[in-house]
């Protein structure tokens, strides 16, 4: 199946990444969201990134030329002639299973719905469509335009050509797409998730501080964030979530929220989003750890 029409459910921080590199891969990408300031805050976003890319000259047509195939919208009724449908809307199952439910019956009929979640189950996200064969996960990961990963996700249901078109659509992205299952996670989660929270409880447990357990990890082991920062750069809020569903579906210890984690997501400081998070961000080119 040849996928040349995309559709992306969600103009934030990872819809407008997906939708730039699709529309950078020479897809027609229509992105549709519930307000119009929506569309524009995220096409901003888009802009800037793809200034950058410009000026580095590691893309090969102007960004101009890359924006005229991005569209956006706020009615399902412009995704009917998609291809591929990907959703990146907020991670609340009812919510995706609301679009999921309303687009099945607009989308057309051969058309592949594939979610971007980090946690929630892409067997659960089926159900709510009449096309289970046709669903698979597409998991990216933040800065979408430049991290090279997307994790192809099948479940029981789904049919070996969608699941090989949705590979190849991955590598047509210029990513390096990874064969799962739809198993809580997925791979990097799976393995990403227990480690954060081990540096909060080494945190907790007075092993060392903010500072010295990031650029351990950093310098030690050539990552290119500390844990703290990863997890003020992800988000607090989104990691407590995920780690909620996770907990839920193995019940295993290494995958339960820290008390820090909580206590830091009831204050509201959910890292860099808010200017708050493991640390302060009030100078953001010269980030403080907070005294927790
Ligand atoms: N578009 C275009 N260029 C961008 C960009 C974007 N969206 N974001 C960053 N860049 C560019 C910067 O302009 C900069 O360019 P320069 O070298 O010419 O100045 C370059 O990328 C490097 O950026 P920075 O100087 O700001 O900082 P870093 O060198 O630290 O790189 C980073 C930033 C790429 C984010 C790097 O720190 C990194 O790889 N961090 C780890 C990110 C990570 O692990 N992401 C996964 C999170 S988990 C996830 O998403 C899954 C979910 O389910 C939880």
């Amino acid at each position: 199946m040849e996928i040349k029409k995309v559709g992306v459910l969600g103009c934030g921080l990872m819809g407008s990444g997906i939708a730039q590199v699709a529309a950078t891969a020479g897809f027609e990408v229509t992105v549709l969201e519930v307000e119009q300031k929506l569309l524009d805050k995220g096409f901003a976003g888009i802009d800037k990134s793809l200034a950058k890319f410009a000026e580095k000259g590691t893309i090969k047509e102007t960004p101009q030329a890359i924006r005229a195939r991005l569209k956006g919208t706020t009615s399902m009724q412009d995704l009917v002639e998609c291809d591929l449908v990907a959703e990146a809307v907020i991670e609340n199952i009812a919510e995706k299973k609301k679009i999921y439910s309303a687009l099945d019956g607009i989308v057309k009929k051969d058309a592949i719905f594939a979610s971007n979640t980090s946690s929630i189950s892409i067997t659960e996200l089926m159900t709510a469509t009449h096309r289970p064969e046709r669903f698979i996960g597409l998991h990216f990961f933040n800065p979408v335009p430049i991290m090279k990963l997307v994790e192809v996700v099948r479940t029981i249901a789904t049919a070996d050509e969608v699941f090989d078109t949705g590979y190849e659509f991955g590598k047509k992205l210029g990513k390096v797409p990874v064969r799962t299952r739809d198993k809580t996670g997925f791979i990097v989660n799976r393995i990403m998730v227990p480690y954060l929270l081990d540096a909060i409880r080494a945190y907790e447990e007075g092993v060392g501080s903010i500072e010295d357990i990031d650029n351990g990890i950093k310098l030690g082991m050539g990552h290119p964030m500390g844990p703290f920062t990863l997890l003020d750069f992800v988000g607090l809020d989104t990691t407590y979530y995920i780690t909620h569903v996770m907990f839920d579906e193995f019940r295993e210890r290494r995958f339960a929220s820290p008390p820090l984690l909580k206590r830091l997501v009831m204050a509201g400081w959910y890292g860099r989003k808010t200017g708050k998070g493991f640390y302060d961000y009030s100078d953001p080119a010269n980030p403080k750890p907070n005294k927790l």
